[in-house]
């Protein structure tokens, strides 16, 4: 199932190399790697299959879409990639969003996740509500991304290994802490410390622990576990898939 990516002129490819190198030493030096993955993802994981409506497509550059519930706290990565957008003029906000959330999983020793150019900016922000509520379960899981955005169940459990980065902040999301002790560092601890269960200090939300209970996620959890390589090439798979919904349907 090969995609149609457009076609996007040498000035813009020069552009997206040059911006790709600033933003590593940026998101290096200012340790804001998990705080681009999650504008990555809540920028792409809005997107509705049905409707086609929401995505990747810079719509978070908008105060609207900012301010609702699930994105508190996204308003400081937009803004720190504002500069850029203002070097790379000619880069779409929407490219930028999931450039930087490509360079922050490579940054952190995570696999190499291909990217292509050329996503247009939006301006209809999605519906509030798309994004998944931390206090539920599998079903709800499901509902959300296999049903609306058009995942699978795997891309469910890879993709929950982005917790491998960053932290919970009580003013943003109510909840406190990391999932792991190196949060600046992209591996496979998520799914070891999901398996060791609760620890001081460290957190594990409804959603991540409800992985462990069902029959079709629990083998994944277990095998990422125990081979990095495998949650490595499959994650990289899962994330280029959410960074492209919507963009160059076939
Ligand atoms: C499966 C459903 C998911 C739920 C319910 C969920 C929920 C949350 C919550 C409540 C936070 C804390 C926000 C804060 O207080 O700052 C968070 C943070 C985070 N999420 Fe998720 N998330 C999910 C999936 C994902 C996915 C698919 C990714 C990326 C592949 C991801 C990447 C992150 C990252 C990197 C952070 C840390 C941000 C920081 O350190 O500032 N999450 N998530």
């Amino acid at each position: 199932m090969g995609k149609c990516y457009p076609t996007v002129s040498e000035e813009y490819k020069v552009a997206v190399e040059k911006c790709r190198r600033k933003l590593r030493g940026f998101i290096a030096e200012k340790n804001c790697a998990p705080l681009m993955l999650r504008l990555a993802w809540h920028s792409a994981g809005t997107y509705d299959v049905k409707t086609k409506t929401g995505g990747p497509f810079g719509t978070m550059r908008q105060k609207l879409e900012q301010s609702h519930a699930a994105n508190n706290g996204l308003d400081v990565a937009v803004r720190l990639l504002e500069p850029f957008k203002e070097q790379f003029p000619i880069i779409s906000y929407g490219d930028l969003y999931q450039l930087a959330g490509v360079v922050a999983v490579e940054i952190t020793g995570g696999p190499d996740v291909p990217f292509h150019p050329g996503r247009p900016d939006k301006d209809e922000p999605p519906q509030e509500g798309r994004l998944p509520n931390a206090t539920l379960g599998n079903d709800h899981l499901r509902n959300v991304f296999v049903k609306t955005m058009g995942l699978s169940d795997k891309d469910i459990v890879t993709l929950s290994g982005g917790h491998t980065l960053g932290r919970a902040h009580k003013e943003r999301s109510g909840f406190e802490g990391p999932w792991t002790s190196n949060p600046l560092i992209f591996d496979n601890s998520y799914f070891k410390e999901l398996l060791t269960g609760e620890k001081e200090g460290l957190l594990q939300l409804p959603t991540d622990k409800s992985l462990l209970e069902d029959p079709v996620f629990r083998p994944l959890v277990d095998k990422y576990a125990c081979d990095e390589d495998a949650f490595f090439a499959d994650y990289a798979e899962s994330h280029m898939k959410l960074s492209e919904l919507g963009f160059a349907e076939a």
